[in-house]
């Protein structure tokens, strides 16, 4: 996996950000650029404005469907002044990069660069890419880094703060989601008479009432990225943020895996954003979704209805966004407790549930593994390891998971 980190406030995200992640991605053919928000930037003590839960909404909001950009919280859950040099030390114990992670810096920071903590190391573990922002000529820098050459979008955050407490126009400069979030939440002294219900109106096709919906996808069929833009959304405005970020970085890990093992990329996608969509609903809730799938509930379900929100998110899928692909809906429907004949899909949404990178202690060598090993091996690692945690904590274990894991050791042994 190749990698590349874009830091900064985004306070707020905008087009130029999206822009430059974009020209490094295409320019130095990375998997995935990595955007981090900073809980507070060492050169911007004290900025005020909208909260980093904000800031960190409108970033997600902005890449929605879009499995090149991963979004990490890091640095906010960090707290305090954000140095770049633990963020990359992070970068390296979770993501495992097979190679330097790129590093994208705007020349106007780059002339303070010898300043920042740490810099020589932070110049030796990335390779450094310098984005026009200011200038056109090369900039004088005394690492090693390669220039991105990049055509310049004349904007800034700061810009738009200032657009929109002028009342100025602004909307255009940021995604139609970011827009609608800074007018719902009246970010940056944006007025009540300054939202533009034409505007809102015209893009209600997308998503608002009188929405047509989107084609359902068959037993076996693609679901198209436009459901899965819903989808995606619909997770974001109902999970909390760092559930939403699982899920994302479900999603993300398990369209990586699809890609490796030769699995349906999108298919993947669409079971990681999908597979914990229930996880905010009551139990009744949760029960009365589950048995719409026709199976009775187990001894353990009855005690612990929140063990349903794996079947009660298939059912979901289903009846309220069309989807009907077998392989998803079953990948779905298994991911909390495994079964017997799970199919390739349901092994790679159990491994990319438990090893994405915002689950704290994931045991090192599991995420090792997960950079090379094939799916059998890493699946009954993953499992194994589930359940010797289980069993560590005193955990009931289901029988759906009892059994596979006899079926997986009776697989090894013959
Ligand atoms: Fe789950
Ligand atoms: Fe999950």
């Amino acid at each position: 996996m190749k990698l590349a980190i874009l830091g900064g406030s985004f306070n707020p995200v905008h087009n130029g950000h999206l822009h430059l992640a974009e020209m490094v991605r295409t320019a130095f053919s990375y998997d995935r650029i990595i955007l981090i928000p900073a809980y507070r930037s060492p050169f911007k003590l004290g900025a005020g404005g909208p909260s980093p839960a904000d800031r960190l909404d409108m970033l997600s909001a902005s890449v929605t469907g879009i499995p090149w950009i991963g979004i990490d919280d890091c640095e906010i859950r960090r707290e305090g002044v954000s140095f770049t040099i633990d963020t990359i030390d992070y970068i390296y114990d979770r993501y495992r990069p097979g190679a330097k992670p790129g590093l994208i810096l705007g020349d106007d920071l780059a002339a303070n660069f010898f300043q920042w903590r740490r810099a020589s190391e932070i110049a030796e573990k990335t390779d450094i890419i310098i984005a026009r922002r200011t200038k056109h000529e090369k900039i004088d820098f005394p690492y090693p880094y390669r220039d991105l050459n990049n055509t310049r979008l004349d904007i800034s955050s700061n810009m738009i703060r200032e657009l929109i407490q002028g009342r100025s126009a602004w909307r255009f400069l940021v995604p139609p989601s970011v827009r609608r979030i800074i007018e719902a939440g009246r970010l940056y002294g944006c007025q009540e008479d300054a939202v533009e219900p034409d505007v809102q109106a015209a893009e209600g096709g997308a998503r608002g009432e009188g929405a047509s919906e989107p084609a359902p996808c068959g037993s076996s069929g693609h679901p198209s990225w436009e459901t899965i833009v819903r989808i995606e959304e619909e997770v974001r405005n109902t999970l909390s943020q760092p559930r939403f970020l699982h899920s994302r970085n479900t999603a993300l890990l398990s369209w990586d895996l699809c890609g490796r093992y030769g699995l349906d990329r999108q298919a993947g996608y669409l079971a990681g954003i999908g597979h914990d969509i229930c996880k905010s609903c009551s139990d009744d809730k949760l029960v009365a979704l589950a048995l719409a799938d026709g199976q009775r509930m187990s001894k353990l379900e009855k005690k612990k209805p929140s063990l349903l929100h794996g079947r009660a998110a298939a059912v979901l899928l289903k009846q309220r966004f069309g989807i009907h692909n077998n392989d998803i809906l079953e990948a779905v429907r298994l991911h909390t407790i495994g079964g017997v004949n799970m199919g390739d899909l349901g092994k790679v949404l159990y491994i990319a549930d438990k090893l994405e990178v915002s689950r704290r202690d994931v045991d090192p060598v599991l995420r090792e593994l997960c950079s090379s090993a094939g799916l059998e091996e890493l699946f009954a690692a993953v499992l194994d390891n589930t359940v010797a945690y289980l069993r560590s904590q005193d955990t009931d274990i289901s029988y759906g998971t009892i059994r596979l894991l006899a079926a997986m050791q009776k697989r090894k042994k013959s």
